[in-house]
């Protein structure tokens, strides 16, 4: 009570101090002076933050009305643990400390601090004495709604706004939505209209088509990968390493998968989700980080299995790798740009699974070898093209030469050209909503067409997969015959498939 009593007294002192001092629309309430203003507006930004981003526990509010032109303002505080009444101000180094205590993260903190600051922005650089009278003309007075500024408004318009990032759970803005809010004959339509910021089902929408080109994905590429492994002749080196380079996309695929359908759709709830994100448990930056490798494992196949066929086509009398080195040698490789940003994760005490970038340029740890895994292809793709120039009308083994052609000419585009396009981010980036969605869902459908064509190529169309296929069945045939060879139902029937077979 003592301290309110004081507070009052040096808001009083200071009022009778200066006629001409700052005032400031908040809302429908009445023109403070900016002090007041600053408490106020810091408050509603505290109010308005979503109850998801708060400490619950700890809040303690209490509020404070004072009688301004003879209406009522009401200005919340909290208590902190020593009992202090501390007041929104973010500009005061005790209270944000305070403050800051009531966020569950550091990121929302700040969202409350931007919000608070953009407030006092607008007072002191937006709102007039002149601009928060209404007249005639501008039934709605300029004024800080809690969340946007507004200047001085005609009857009957829709002023749109640019959702601010603080609003959002979001930390980056996806694309630029806007509020909206109305000014009637008689004023200001007092709710702005929000909904139009929220961005999570844009995200859903764009999740959700990324599951479906993974599952799609997924679903072609599984059969292949059996199909490898059930036919010994499929296991020679050559054939292997493109199997491998499948099961890394594979792997990758259910990988993202996992984490899309765990984590990321799940903080998309905003409400009733966002747990496992924020426990940042151990087995989701776990599930980040084999992520994260499987998706570098991708391109270190794609270089080993032309690092193989270059040896084939160049050196075709050196002996083959050893298998153990050589593939331990491709999981390492994959590894260490993992490892190295894990570590830096690790380091700074990162939070939200590592799901979410917050260095940009971390980015290129993983991005810097997979390009440089690119240019290694390149090199030895323009090295195979130079001998097999060289060998041209020599003769040689065509059956290779064409695989090892096929490969390499079909690898590089297929995983350069995606790898261009999500690393260059900022070229295509449009603020414009729909335009990302575009770019979303081509992106995601590059990416699930390199699983779908690589069986395609390396499997479904494979010439030593249709000989063990067609091996297969004419063994099957045979001992079909020899067991019911003296079943005159049975041979008509075998007869009947081999028709349509030739
Ligand atoms: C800052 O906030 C603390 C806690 O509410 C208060 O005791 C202190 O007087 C404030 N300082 C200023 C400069 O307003
Ligand atoms: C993988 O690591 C890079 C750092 O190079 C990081 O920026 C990226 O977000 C990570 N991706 C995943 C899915 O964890």
């Amino acid at each position: 009570m003592r301290h309110q009593l004081a507070l009052l007294l040096t808001i009083l002192v200071q009022f009778s101090h200066s006629q001409d001092e700052k005032r400031c629309l908040l809302r429908f309430f009445p023109i403070a002076p900016a002090e007041d203003y600053k408490f106020a507006t810091g408050d509603t930004c505290f109010f308005m933050s979503s109850p998801f981003w708060l400490n619950i526990p700890a809040i303690k509010r209490r509020t404070l009305v004072k009688i301004i032109d003879g209406k009522q303002f009401p200005i919340s505080y909290t208590i902190d643990p020593d009992g202090r009444e501390v007041f929104f101000d973010y500009e005061n180094q005790t209270a944000l400390e305070h403050i800051q205590t009531l966020y569950l993260q550091e990121a929302y903190f700040k969202k409350w601090y931007d919000c608070a600051n953009a407030a006092m922005d607008c007072c002191l650089n937006h709102l007039t004495e002149e601009n928060m009278q209404p007249d005639e003309d501008h039934p709605c007075p300029a004024l800080w709604d809690g969340y946007t500024c507004y200047g001085k408004t005609k009857a009957g318009t829709t002023v749109y706004n640019l959702c601010p990032s603080y609003i959002r759970t979001a930390d980056d803005l996806i694309c630029n939505l806007e509020s909206e809010k109305y000014c009637l004959t008689d004023g200001w339509n007092q709710v702005t209209n929000y909904n139009t910021c929220v961005d999570a089902p844009i995200y859903r929408k764009r999740n959700g088509f990324h599951l479906i080109c993974l599952y799609v994905s997924v679903a072609v590429i599984f059969p292949a990968i059996l199909i490898y492994l059930s036919f010994p002749k499929l296991k020679i080196l050559r054939i292997a390493l493109h199997r491998n380079l499948l099961i890394a996309i594979f792997i990758k695929n259910v990988l993202v998968i996992l984490s899309k359908n765990l984590i990321i759709l799940d903080a998309l709830e905003g409400d009733k989700g966002n747990k496992l994100m924020i426990s940042n448990s151990i087995g989701c930056r776990v599930l980040a980080f084999f992520e994260n490798l499987s998706k570098n494992l991708i391109f270190t196949c794609m270089s080993a299995d032309a690092f193989y066929l270059h040896k084939l086509i160049v050196r075709p009398f050196a002996t083959d790798p050893n298998i153990l080195i050589f593939y331990s040698i491709v999981v390492v490789f994959s590894a260490l740009p993992s490892l190295i940003w894990a570590g830096l994760m690790g380091a700074r005490e990162m939070e939200n699974c590592w799901m979410v970038d917050t260095e940009t340029w971390y980015i290129w740890i993983t991005d810097g070898y997979k390009y440089a895994m690119l240019i290694i292809n390149a090199i030895l793709l323009v090295d195979i093209i130079r001998v097999l120039l060289t060998k041209l009308g020599k003769g040689g083994n065509k059956k290779q030469t064409r695989s090892a052609l096929k490969a390499t000419i079909i690898l590089l585009p297929l995983f350069g050209i995606p790898l261009l396009i999500t690393s260059q981010r900022d070229l295509f980036d449009s603020r414009d909503c729909t335009k990302s969605d575009i770019y979303y869902y081509i992106t995601y459908a590059i990416e699930a067409a390199q699983g779908i064509l690589l069986a395609v190529f390396f499997c479904y169309l494979n010439q030593d997969v249709h000989k063990e296929i067609a091996n297969f069945y004419r063994k099957l045939d045979t001992k079909f015959r020899q067991r019911f060879g003296y079943s005159e139902r049975m041979r008509r029937s075998t007869a009947c498939t081999k028709s349509t077979k030739y």
